[in-house]
């Protein structure tokens, strides 16, 4: 198997997609921060289906991170995600340098207001800001025609997809199902950070979320009765700190005062020093499909 080609500047990956555009393929560009698993795994593999040239992206961004342990502590193992990106059949892998990608300190940011607010971006404050900045940096690197994003994120799916319309990106952004455990536990790179009983409780936060959703799929209406059912949940595993649980408009990601259609459940806790997020989309009347690992 000829193994996914690494790129470490911006000047070469630019020229090799240069060629293959003119040579008339799609390309499908899958940004991450490496630690790649199964979550990430799923996206590489819906590009593969979509489109003829797969880029993967590297990068652990540091104007993301508002906390500089968490940068520090971020997994980072380049040779084990590029293993990874061979066995999915990416075709190319961009791992750039932070000097590479920020060779001076940067004076431009994308700001997308409202949709960043609330959720993480109340708790982590510039970190959409970093996001929507570096995607974009990305997309003109790589200039794809469609690029995967995880619904674990929603917020910054809800996030890039504003940018793109509000910048008349021509990109195709496509939404990918979040992946579980078959405990419920999201695909996440800060899972590896859990000890065995945190990882134990860990799938707390999930059934909560599951509580929401069927208290929404029954009809309820008010978003204060279908939070105080989920934290109750929450509340049996007191390690488990939470710092936010809201039900959310899944475009807008702003609190709804009455649920009458599609919403968000959105929740992020600790358990220790590692923080998890999840959501889930609820309907009255209905219960969407969840996909779990087996
Ligand atoms: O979701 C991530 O891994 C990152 O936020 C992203 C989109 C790669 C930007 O750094």
């Amino acid at each position: 198997m000829s193994g996914a080609q690494l790129f470490r500047k911006i000047e070469e990956i630019r020229e090799m997609l240069a060629r293959v555009r003119r040579m008339g393929a799609t390309v499908g560009f899958v940004p991450t921060m490496g630690a790649l698993h199964d979550g990430h795994g799923r996206l590489i593999d819906l590009a593969r289906r979509e489109t003829d040239c797969v880029v993967v992206s590297v990068f652990v961004n540091p104007i993301q991170f508002d906390r500089k342990d968490d940068l520090e502590n971020y997994p980072r193992n380049l040779d084990a995600d590029l293993k990874f990106c061979t066995e999915r059949r990416a075709d190319l892998v961009f791992a750039p340098s932070v000097e590479e990608m920020y060779p001076e300190e940067p004076k431009t940011f994308v700001e997308v207001r409202g949709v960043s607010d609330g959720l993480c971006g109340a708790f982590r404050p510039g970190h959409f800001r970093g996001v929507a900045t570096v995607v974009l940096k990305l997309f003109h690197i790589v200039e794809p025609h469609r690029a995967y994003f995880g619904e674990k994120d929603a917020q910054q799916l809800a996030v890039i997809r504003r940018m793109v319309r509000d910048l008349n990106l021509t990109v195709e952004i496509v939404p990918v199902a979040t992946v579980r455990e078959s405990d419920g536990l999201a695909l996440s790179s800060r899972n590896q950070r859990l000890s065995p009983e945190e990882r134990r409780i860990a799938p707390v936060l999930f059934q909560a979320l599951l509580v929401a959703q069927k208290y929404i799929a029954a009809g309820e209406t008010d978003p204060a009765a279908v939070k105080a059912a989920a934290q109750a949940v929450l509340e049996r595993q007191p390690a488990m700190r939470l710092e936010y649980l809201e039900v959310v408009d899944p475009d807008e990601m702003q609190p709804v005062g009455k649920i009458s259609g599609p919403v968000r459940v959105a929740a992020a806790a600790w358990l220790g020093s590692t923080r998890l997020i999840d959501n889930l989309l609820c309907e009255p009347g209905a219960v969407p499909e969840v996909r779990m690992i087996q």
